[in-house]
């Protein structure tokens, strides 16, 4: 610790602080101390953070549909949860539109990226795709072709994805429906972003 913590009402004790401000000045045990508190730090505050980023739009109001995002949201892992299906496709469910409103045309990629270290390819391809999955449900969409996704016919995350989309994404948007409070999904996520993280910054994004 050092006079970082009186200086930023942010500091926090518990955690050595640099007395340097630019990254060409750090030394190499200066990278050693960064790098030693990087993995309990996100610990700590990773999954809290993602869940953050869901919840808030929980007062905002919707648009058009009858419930918002974040109730969506809600709706879609409550109902994955309760067909009783793995625990990461329930978390992916919870966040699979967490960039909807603030990255609306890439909101697949947002979830695949938040997401992708820690889930399977199979749940990291239905997220970066789910929105072009969803044209076949929305005939009457102007602009849109129902049946773009058949590109990806034969693909062996074609089916997940689609039944994701017909039974947890495309209808769960219904305000009667009776939503698992956010609480109860929290261990959940908490256990997928302890999972050792995957390196899939190679994944070429216009790749099938
Ligand atoms: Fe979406
Ligand atoms: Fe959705």
């Amino acid at each position: 610790m050092n006079d970082v913590t009186q200086r930023s009402p942010l500091a926090d004790p518990a955690w050595h602080y640099l007395d340097k401000i630019a990254l060409e000045d750090l030394s190499h045990d200066d990278w050693v101390m960064l790098e030693g508190q990087r993995s309990a730090y996100l610990a700590r505050h990773q999954a809290a953070q993602a869940l953050r980023l869901l919840s808030a739009g929980e007062h905002d109001p919707c648009f058009g549909y009858q419930v918002n995002n974040y109730r969506h949201c809600l709706q879609s892992a409550t109902m994955v949860l309760r067909d009783g299906l793995p625990e990461e496709d329930v978390v992916v469910a919870l966040l699979h539109d967490v960039g909807f409103i603030a990255c609306p045309l890439l909101h697949g990629d947002f979830a695949a990226t938040l997401l992708g270290a820690y889930v399977s390819e199979r749940n990291h391809w239905m997220l970066r795709h789910h929105a072009t999955f969803q044209n076949l449900h929305s005939p009457h969409m102007p602009g849109v072709n129902q049946h773009e996704r058949e590109r990806w016919s034969g693909h062996p995350h074609f089916d997940w994805t689609a039944e994701f989309v017909a039974r947890y994404d495309q209808a769960a948007a219904d305000p009667s429906y009776r939503c698992e409070p956010l609480q109860t999904f929290v261990p959940m996520v908490e256990r997928i972003f302890s999972r050792k993280p995957q390196d899939r910054r190679s994944i070429n994004q216009d790749k099938p």
